[in-house]
């Protein structure tokens, strides 16, 4: 891995500090993060906004969206729905017997109300994982390796398990679309947002750092990344991607695991080309109180971090460190994320250190809002019940909005609700 040196852009260094931190396995005290210009998926003649653009298609209906056919669609989502047993490779350490547990509603790739459980230790300076990592996997095929937090691991979390309808799309968007997404924030907001960049390793292309953004921290950039280290840390099921089983509190379980072997790249290729190929979550129905909702939701703020549009780089353009190629369904599409897939401190922050570094401890990705009205646990940790309940709780970064948001009359409020309820 090259040590990269930060080099701050001249136009805005001035006006702020650009913020990129390195992924975990390169960083140090010293090394702060890939320059900017290394990140570049763009080659600096293409102009996004004078290429045209189409609507990316959305749909809770199972259908693909054109990446593969429909008959190499409906083999991937039979795969992602698929439940392994115990002989065919799950566990013993896992947390489902297949993605489609927790990734179901309203339709396969959807959320569910599943929650995992992660946990570490912080003595006020340095964060340290949970042995064994800061996942704390909820099931084993043996009750004497079943993994509990330890006592003195005092940062506990839960994390709600997310969308991934869409994400290809989103894994189409080029980094400098997010960083200048970035500075765009720091402007819109009087300084007082901007999203953090972190640079994340591409398992799939030995490394290469690029823009996170899947995960409630940002910690993966590429959907094949994301699916082999769900495979492994979800199933107990190791790939080439993320060839160590999984310990019990740091101790290895191999003894129980009847199917030691590494599966081949053949099941996390089906899983990423099934997520590659699925429809945006579509809207729900617009009403006259969500159009005044939307308006409102613009006005006081609210959009500069749910963003409600964004676009993908165009076809062709060479993406993951290499790894991958735009595809024509999923280049130039316009689509609406209500999310800005960056990292914030809005007091929420779970205290957790991933792929960003200590300085991302107590940030949470901006939850995209496509299809929140199919969620009934909001946040991270599913503990906000209620709209109203979610947004009170954004301080930090989005207290300003949030003071807005308390001076808005009670119709106002209502149709706010009434927008996100569309979504
Ligand atoms: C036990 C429940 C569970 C299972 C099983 C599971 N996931 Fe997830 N998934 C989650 C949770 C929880 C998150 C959020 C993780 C985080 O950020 O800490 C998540 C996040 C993701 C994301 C990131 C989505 C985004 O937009 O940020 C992807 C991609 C994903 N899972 C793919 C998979 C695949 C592929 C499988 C099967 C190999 C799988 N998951 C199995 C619970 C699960
Ligand atoms: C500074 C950026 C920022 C601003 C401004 C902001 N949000 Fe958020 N929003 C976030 C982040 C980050 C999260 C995830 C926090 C967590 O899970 O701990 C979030 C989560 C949410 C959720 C929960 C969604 C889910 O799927 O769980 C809702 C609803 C929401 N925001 C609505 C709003 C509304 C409405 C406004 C304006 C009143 C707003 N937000 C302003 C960053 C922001």
């Amino acid at each position: 891995m090259n040590r990269i040196k930060l080099v701050l852009a001249a136009s805005f260094a001035a006006a702020f500090v650009w913020t990129i931190a390195s992924g975990d396995r390169v960083s140090s005290q010293t090394n702060k993060g890939p320059a900017k210009d290394d990140l570049s998926e763009l080659s600096a003649s293409q102009n996004l906004a004078l290429r045209p653009v189409t609507e990316a298609p959305a749909g809770f209906d199972n259908l693909t969206n054109g990446f593969v056919d429909q008959a190499g669609f409906n083999t991937a989502l039979e795969t992602f729905n698929e439940r392994e047993e115990f002989d065919e490779g799950l566990g013993p350490i896992y947390n489902a017997a297949g993605c489609a547990e927790c990734h179901t509603n309203p339709v396969s790739g959807g959320i569910s109300q599943i929650t995992e459980l992660r946990a570490g230790k912080f003595n006020g300076f340095v964060f340290t994982d949970h042995p064994g990592g800061s996942l704390i996997q909820s099931r084993a095929s043996d009750a004497s390796i079943q993994e509990h937090i330890l006592d003195g691991y005092n940062v506990q979390s839960f994390r709600t398990s997310l969308n991934i309808l869409g994400d290809g799309f989103v894994e189409a968007v080029a980094n400098d679309t997010l960083i200048a997404l970035s500075q765009n924030q720091f402007f819109q907001s009087g300084g007082r947002i901007s999203g953090q960049i972190i640079a994340v390793p591409v398992v799939e292309a030995n490394g290469a750092l690029r823009v996170g953004r899947f995960g409630w921290k940002n910690q993966h950039a590429s959907l094949l990344s994301f699916a082999g280290d769900a495979y492994v840390n979800e199933m107990g099921i190791t790939n080439p991607l993320f060839p160590d089983e999984l310990t019990s509190n740091g101790n290895p379980v191999d003894m129980f695991d009847p199917l030691p072997n590494i599966e081949s790249l053949e099941d996390t290729d089906v899983f990423a080309e099934f997520m590659r190929a699925t429809k945006a979550p579509p809207r729900g129905a617009v009403t006259a109180a969500s159009v005044s909702g939307e308006q409102t939701f613009n006005a006081i703020g609210c959009a500069i971090c749910h963003v409600p549009t964004m676009r993908t780089a165009p076809a062709g353009t060479l993406i993951n460190g290499g790894a991958l190629t735009v595809s024509p369904a999923l280049g130039d599409k316009s689509f609406h994320p209500f999310g800005d897939f960056l990292l914030h401190d809005i007091g929420t922050g779970d205290g957790i250190v991933q792929n960003g570094g200590p300085s991302t401890r107590n940030k949470v990705r901006t939850a995209p809002l496509w299809g929140v009205r199919t969620r009934n646990r909001l946040m991270h940790d599913g503990e906000s019940l209620t709209f109203t309940d979610a947004i009170l709780r954004h301080r930090g970064e989005a207290q300003f909005v949030t003071n807005r948001f308390n001076t808005l009359t009670t119709d106002e409020k209502r149709n706010l609700t009434a927008f996100l309820r569309s979504l």
